[in-house]
């Protein structure tokens, strides 16, 4: 049997994307390389665990899940947002169990153990005659958490100095991002827009088929995307990497457009930025959406949207439902050919892929990203 060692070796990050070739078929399909994934590359990273407008207001709280584990991100009575692991305590229930709401305590359903908005632990029914027992030690276990722009960010890894919860947080996420992607985005005003709807796709792949596709440089879009297609200059269409994400941008054109999608896909550029290694923010003249690629499973892959405008009032949103009707019809369309390529991964007739020099270099950015992750994930596990 392949060693998860040969696997990960089995690809060359050392080529130049004319002599490249896609990470192999088992990277999509070996349950050990998914589950080092979830170890390294999303326990490792910066993951978004909600929106800064659902934790607003002190007692506001929102749920999620990173590399399989529970999370839940509080705004407490000081104002201070953090981020804890949402495992009770007592017996390791979910905590929290809303995706999101507003409480004056968190409140265990199991047995009622009860935590204060900054996660101490304050109530434990039935419990006197306890030996041993500190309260004070046994809060809800905190996670570093920050913010950026529109969304929050927790990183489930203790930082360098192995504790949590860490004041400089914000500079490791800010290191994360990097500062020119940061720059990019202080210059869109994401700001003035407004959060309008969530949108809840399941894609029967690999998370990476998702995102691979998403970062064909357009390649697909002509193909499988026709009102998209009718919108976008094709030819035009730009990839550039960063360290760590790649923006893919198209001028837009106006004469030709289709409809329906020539209606809610104006301006003059549209923006495609992907950061590594699941995150998603698309950008159409003022008009966002956002896209949140969770692995569910070796071929199985949540994908939330959230859609923003900048005008939420009642005779904006007719134009708002038919825009996010567009995003809809788009994502119809990538579901059966992600579910396909998974199955052609799962061939014995294909083993890997090349390039297109011209469309797929954000690919080539992060199957390379991936590899050195993994790589030294794995060579960590073997000491
Ligand atoms: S598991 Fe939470 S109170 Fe028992
Ligand atoms: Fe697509």
């Amino acid at each position: 049997m392949t060693t998860l060692q040969e696997i990960i070796g089995s690809y060359n990050p050392d080529a130049p994307l004319e002599q490249a070739w896609t990470i192999p078929a088992p990277w999509y399909t070996d349950q050990r390389l998914y589950t080092l994934e979830l170890q390294s590359v999303f326990a490792g990273s910066w993951q978004v665990a909600g929106r800064v407008d659902q934790v607003s207001a002190p007692g506001q709280y929102v749920t999620s899940e990173i590399a399989g584990e529970p999370i839940v991100v509080v705004r407490g009575g000081d104002n201070v947002l953090r981020g804890f692991f949402n495992v009770c305590r007592h017996h390791a229930a979910a905590v929290m169990t809303e995706p999101e709401g507003s409480t004056h305590n968190l409140r265990c359903p199991y047995h009622g153990w009860t935590y204060s908005l900054e996660g101490e632990l304050k109530g434990t029914p039935d419990f006197s005659g306890v030996c041993d027992f500190d309260r004070s030690v046994n809060g809800l276990v905190p996670l570093q958490t920050a913010v950026w722009e529109s969304w929050v960010f927790v990183s489930i890894k203790p930082n360098d100095r192995g504790r949590w919860p860490d004041d400089s947080a914000l500079t490791n996420l800010e290191n994360f991002l990097g500062s020119d992607l940061i720059s990019q985005f202080s210059l869109l005003h994401l700001k003035s827009l407004q959060w309008m709807e969530r949108r809840h796709y399941t894609f029967d792949c690999n998370w990476k088929v998702f995102v691979d596709n998403y970062l064909d440089g357009g390649y697909h879009i002509p193909y499988l995307h026709k009102g998209l297609d009718s919108v976008l200059d094709y030819s035009r269409y730009t990839i550039e990497n960063g360290p760590r994400f790649c923006l893919q941008w198209s001028p837009m054109v106006r004469e030709g457009a289709e409809a329906e999608t020539g209606a809610v896909r104006q301006g003059d550029r549209a923006l495609y930025y992907w950061i590594y290694p699941n995150f998603m923010i698309n950008w159409y003249d003022g008009v966002m959406d956002t896209n949140l690629v969770i692995p569910r499973g070796i071929d199985q892959t949540e994908v939330i949207f959230d859609f923003y405008f900048p005008d939420l009032s009642e005779p904006a949103r007719e134009r708002n439902r038919a825009s996010i009707e567009v995003g809809q019809r788009i994502q119809d369309e990538d579901v059966s050919i992600c579910k396909s390529v998974q199955r052609g991964l799962n061939s014995r007739a294909y083993q890997a892929g090349r390039l297109s020099v011209r469309r797929e270099a954000g690919e080539h950015l992060f199957h390379r990203l991936l590899h050195a992750e993994l790589k030294a994930a794995e060579e960590e596990q073997r000491q």
